[in-house]
């Protein structure tokens, strides 16, 4: 049985790039069931229709409020019958009501090494910070900012040239090469959560 993903994007979608990748090259025998979006020009609903994955547009405007908007999401992953949502660059904060109402586990990715770094701009934080060191994180997504037990995480060195966009991009290769494997180990059982670690399972 392959596993159904539905993929959560509001911009550019490298990381659902990433996604589709992985499972074309069948490191990830899964599926891409559904990508929604919050952003009707997102780049990710371009890529998810270039191959022929159900891609929907939910602006939060079009909903009177936050919980309608969330119970359409909801109502496409049970649709679709996906096993895990993940989101890739989705720019809301899920509230607690999308989390207590998902049918399944939700993970996220993010661009820096959290607990450090967490919300918008990470790659500009950990450089106004002045760390030698950052990377990103998969972590699942409870009712905090970028607070969920963490699952895999990628170091990067940052240089003293770098800009945002350098270390950004630095971050980003590192993104597209654990957020599949990750989404591997939650979908295969191979992990379990014990108050706030990750474990990997034996076998
Ligand atoms: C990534 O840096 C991800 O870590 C963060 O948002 C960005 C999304 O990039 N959550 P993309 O849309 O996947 O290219």
């Amino acid at each position: 049985m392959k596993y159904r993903l539905a993929v959560l994007a509001s911009g550019r979608g490298s990381n659902l790039q990433a996604l589709i990748n992985a499972i074309k090259e069948r490191k990830l025998e899964a599926e891409i069931a559904v990508v929604i979006s919050d952003n009707p020009c997102a780049q990710a609903l371009s890529r998810a229709k270039e191959h022929g994955i159900p891609a929907f547009t939910a602006e939060r405007k079009d909903f009177q409020t936050r919980e309608l908007f969330e119970q359409f999401i909801l109502d496409k992953v049970r649709e679709y019958k996906c096993d895990l949502v993940c989101l890739a660059g989705f720019m809301r904060i899920l509230s607690p009501y999308f989390i207590n109402n998902s049918p399944v586990k939700i993970i996220n990715i993010h661009p820096s090494l959290l607990p450090a770094f967490p919300g918008l701009h990470a790659q500009k934080q950990a450089l106004d910070y002045g760390v030698k060191y950052s990377g990103c994180t998969v972590h699942f997504v409870d009712e905090g900012t970028d607070s969920g037990p963490i699952i895999l995480q990628a170091v990067v060195p940052v240089y003293d040239a770098d800009t945002e966009e350098t270390l950004a991009e630095r971050i980003l290769n590192e993104e597209h090469r654990i957020y599949p494997e990750a989404v591997k180990l939650v979908l295969e059982g191979k992990v379990e959560v014990r108050g706030r670690r990750v474990v990997r399972l034996e076998g």
